[in-house]
C-alpha cells in the first residue's frame, strides 16, 4: 500500500527520510531499523510498514494496530549528544509529532510524559526510542512512532484511553500527508537536537504538557508513587514532589488525579 515514490514525492527534508524502506508487513519497524543501523545504514533512514506482527510498545508491551489503518515508522539517528541527553530523544520525537498532528488536524496536541501524544485527553500516538550504547557513547538511536490514524476500535483494556484521528474528527486523514509532515518536523528540530541543543524541544514539550502542578500517580510494576508533577528534568525524567521529598522518575505510567 505504501509506494516509496509516493511517500518521498515532494518531501521537504534534508536528512530524515532521504533513504526509505517500505513494507506491507514486518515484525516491527523498530527491530528492522535497529538491524539496519547496526549494519551501518545512514542516519535519517526511515522504515515504514502498513502492518506489524510484533509491534513493540514501552516496558516490553506489544503495540497492535489493525492492518492498513495507522502509521508505523522508525527512524535511525546518530546524534552527537551526551549520555545524559539520550532520554530527551523521546521529547524531541513527541514535539515533532505533536507539531505535525496539530498542523494536519488544526487541534491542540498534548504531550504526556513519558511518550504519549493526546488529542482530547486520549492517546493517539506512542513513541518508543531504542538506543545502542557503546563505551559510554550513543552509537545510534531508533525513534519508533505509532500514530493511530484510521483505526476505529481498540482492545477492551485500552478502549477508554486510546483514540485515532478518525474517531476524534469523524474524517479519514491521508496517511501520506501525516507521514511527510512528521518527517519534516523531525528534520527541522533535528538541526538543533542532532548537535545536542534540546532547549527548543524541551520548552515546547513543557508548553504542550498539562500535568505540571497537578496531583499524579505513577505506576511502576508493583510500585505506585504519588505527588505533584513539577517539571521535566534535564535528562528527560519527571520531577515529582512527594511526601518524602522531590523524586525524579524515568519510567512508569502516569495517571492524573486532580
Ligand atoms: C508505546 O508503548 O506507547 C510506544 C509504542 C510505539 C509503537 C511504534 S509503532 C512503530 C514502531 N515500531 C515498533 O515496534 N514500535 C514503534
Amino acid at each position: 500500500m505504501y509506494s516509496k515514490e509516493e511517500l518521498q514525492r515532494g518531501l521537504k527534508t534534508k536528512i530524515i527520510g532521504k533513504k526509505l524502506f517500505t513494507f506491507d508487513t514486518i515484525d516491527s519497524t523498530n527491530a528492522c531499523a535497529k538491524t539496519l543501523a547496526a549494519a551501518g545504514t545512514e542516519e535519517g533512514a526511515v522504515v515504514v510498514s502498513d502492518f506489524q506482527t510484533k509491534g513493540r510498545g514501552r516496558q516490553g508491551r506489544s503495540w497492535f494496530t489493525e492492518p492498513g489503518t495507522n502509521l508505523l515508522l522508525s527512524c535511525i539517528l546518530r546524534p552527537c549528544i551526551s549520555m545524559e541527553q539520550v532520554g530527551l530523544l523521546t521529547i524531541f520525537a513527541s514535539v515533532s509529532v505533536g507539531r505535525a498532528l496539530q498542523a494536519v488536524t488544526s487541534t491542540v496536541v498534548e504531550c504526556k510524559w513519558p511518550n504519549d501524544l493526546l488529542i482530547n485527553k486520549k492517546k493517539c500516538c506512542g513513541i518508543l526510542v531504542e538506543n545502542s550504547i557503546n563505551k559510554q557513547s550513543l552509537e545510534y538511536a531508533v525513534v519508533g512512532i505509532g500514530i493511530n490514524v484510521k483505526q476505529k476500535s481498540f482492545p477492551q483494556e485500552i478502549k477508554g484511553r486510546a483514540t485515532s484521528l478518525a474517531l476524534e474528527f469523524g474524517t479519514e486523514f491521508d496517511r501520506r500527508e501525516i507521514f511527510q509532515k512528521v518527517l519534516e518536523e523531525l528534520d527541522v528540530l533535528y538541526s538543533d537536537v542532532g548537535k545536542g541543543n534540546f532547549e527548543p524541544v524541551i520548552n515546547e514539550w513543557n508548553a504542550r504538557c498539562t500535568m505540571f502542578g497537578r496531583k499524579i500517580t505513577v505506576t511502576q510494576a508493583e510500585t505506585k508513587i504519588s505527588g505533584t508533577a513539577l517539571r521535566l528534568s534535564d535528562d528527560g525524567g519527571l520531577v515529582i514532589d512527594t511526601v518524602e521529598g522531590k523524586k525524579t522518575i524515568y519510567a512508569g505510567d502516569v495517571t492524573v488525579i486532580v
